[in-house]
């Protein structure tokens, strides 16, 4: 099938190179000329496993091709728009979708048969599908909304758990272009109303934040009463009605997704004057995670942190991305110079980057060139974010040239062992190893078989 895309960031870009790769033609359409032509290139602007090689198949068979005027949209089956939701200040806004449908409306040589695939609030996509067939009465659109994480959204988008499809009763033929455009990836297909489809993927993107907030809560808990919150969190996700993915404690969650889409649906509720306190608990148990983990630290340490020296390892909002929006390892570091720290961070891919974005926000820290070096003359070190290189660090070499022996995990990614035989303390947040904690033994590893859920 000939189809576009409007825009070549994370959703657009995995939209059309895998399509492609599923033997479509794949015109993909950006107003960033600078960015089209990078992509011609070959060059992919972001960094996301098994991206790049899709790209450069689809661009040597020519399933896949980058243009920046609207015109190359002229003669396709549909056009999926995929372009950002969120504002300047990280919050989610409807200006570039709508702005995008419109001019498609407008240009009557465009595809009639439009399909948002960029994150609506509820409601949203009913109201544009009035806004374009005001405009033109030929005009069809189609809710699909992606569920593909960073760092695993060529994966994610090429196995689903499911496809959904939102529609009107008037956008049959839409509705079945879509169907012929999934099918040969074998994965349920759901079809929807417009509003259900936008409510599907929001209620399970501020769901699945919430088990997260859940299971941070439990490693206060843990971490008080002397129980294992990894030990805990693995006995409950053997329960298939509770599911043990996304359901690891750490520093809180981040992303471009979660914390603005937590913020929004119960605001989206407010306005309709419905009460939803569970939900609206979600961000500000998130916004206290790294404020707690900084006060065990100070427990642990026995002393305020008031002019120590804290070596930070990560500041991505996960491993395998270089995606900082909203990353708890910032605010860890925006909490530990609140409280009179000198933190010296190192990322495996964004240092500088990282270390430029917190001084924007008038937060100083310094970067290190290498992990070992954010241990040089630190009195505690934190670990931020779940890089696996920060599991197989050299603590025999690295504990000398510390002045204390704390290690806070917020990520669980450290080797205890090999830290312990170097004489440090490991604090593994929910799972206090800290000196007086209660002893717990190792938490029962189950066999979890591979490609299942719990294994993620
Ligand atoms: C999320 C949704 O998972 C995805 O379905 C949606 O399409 C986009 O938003 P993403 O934000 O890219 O994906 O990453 P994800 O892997 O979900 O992690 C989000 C945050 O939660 C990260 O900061 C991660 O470290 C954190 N997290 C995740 C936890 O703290 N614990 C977990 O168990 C899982």
């Amino acid at each position: 099938m000939l189809i576009s895309v409007i825009g070549a960031g994370y959703v657009g870009l995995v939209t059309a190179a895998c399509l492609a790769h599923l033997d479509n033609d794949v015109r993909v359409v950006d107003i960033d000329a600078a960015r089209v032509e990078r992509l011609r290139a070959g060059d992919v602007p972001i960094r996301e496993p098994g991206l790049d090689e899709l790209i450069h198949e689809g661009l040597a068979s020519g399933r896949l091709t980058f243009h920046s005027t609207q015109d190359a949209t002229h003669g396709s089956s549909l056009v999926i728009v995929a372009v950002g939701t969120l504002d300047r200040a990280g919050e989610w806004t409807v200006d570039l979708v709508q702005k995008a449908v419109t001019g498609l409306a407008n240009d009557a040589a465009a595809p009639r048969h439009l399909v948002i695939r960029s994150t609506l609030m509820p409601g949203t996509a009913v109201r544009l599908a009035g806004l374009v067939r005001d405009i033109d009465p030929r005009m069809r659109v189609c809710f699909n909304p992606e569920f593909t994480r960073e760092a695993n959204a060529v994966r994610d988008f090429l196995e689903p758990d499911r496809v959904v499809v939102g529609a009107g009763d008037d956008a049959a033929a839409l509705v079945a272009e879509l169907h012929q455009l999934y099918e040969p990836m074998g994965k349920p297909i759901m079809d929807t109303d417009l509003t259900s489809a936008e409510t599907i993927k929001l209620a399970s993107n501020v769901f699945l934040a919430a088990k997260i907030s859940f299971a941070n809560e439990l490693a206060r808990l843990c971490a008080a009463t002397g129980a294992d919150v990894h030990a805990v969190v693995d006995g409950m996700g053997l329960d298939a009605r509770i599911g043990r993915a996304f359901l690891s404690p750490g520093p809180g969650f981040g992303g471009s997704c979660f914390p603005s889409q937590v913020r929004a649906l119960p605001d989206l509720a407010a306005e309709y004057g419905v009460v939803t306190p569970l939900i609206a608990a979600v961000a500000p148990s998130n916004h206290e995670q790294a404020i707690w983990i900084v006060d065990r630290l100070e427990q642990v340490l026995g002393r305020s942190l008031a002019g120590a020296r804290v070596g930070l390892l990560g500041l991505t909002f996960k491993a395998g991305t270089d995606d900082l929006r909203e990353s708890p390892a910032l605010r860890l570091a925006e909490v530990l110079v609140g409280r009179g720290a000198q933190v010296t961070a190192f990322d495996p891919v964004a240092t500088q980057s990282g270390v430029d974005q917190l001084a924007r926000a008038g937060i100083s820290i310094r970067p290190a060139a290498a992990a070992p070096d954010v241990a040089v003359d630190a009195d505690a070190i934190v670990v931020g974010t779940e890089w696996p290189e920060f599991g197989r660090l050299d603590w025999a070499a690295m504990a000398p040239t510390m002045r204390g022996r704390v290690i806070a995990d917020a990520r669980r990614i450290v080797d205890r062992t090999a830290a312990n035989d170097a004489g440090l303390t490991v604090v593994t947040l929910g799972v206090e190893h800290a000196p007086g904690a209660r002893t717990t033994p190792e938490p029962v590893r189950v066999a979890v078989p591979v490609g299942s859920p719990a294994a993620v």
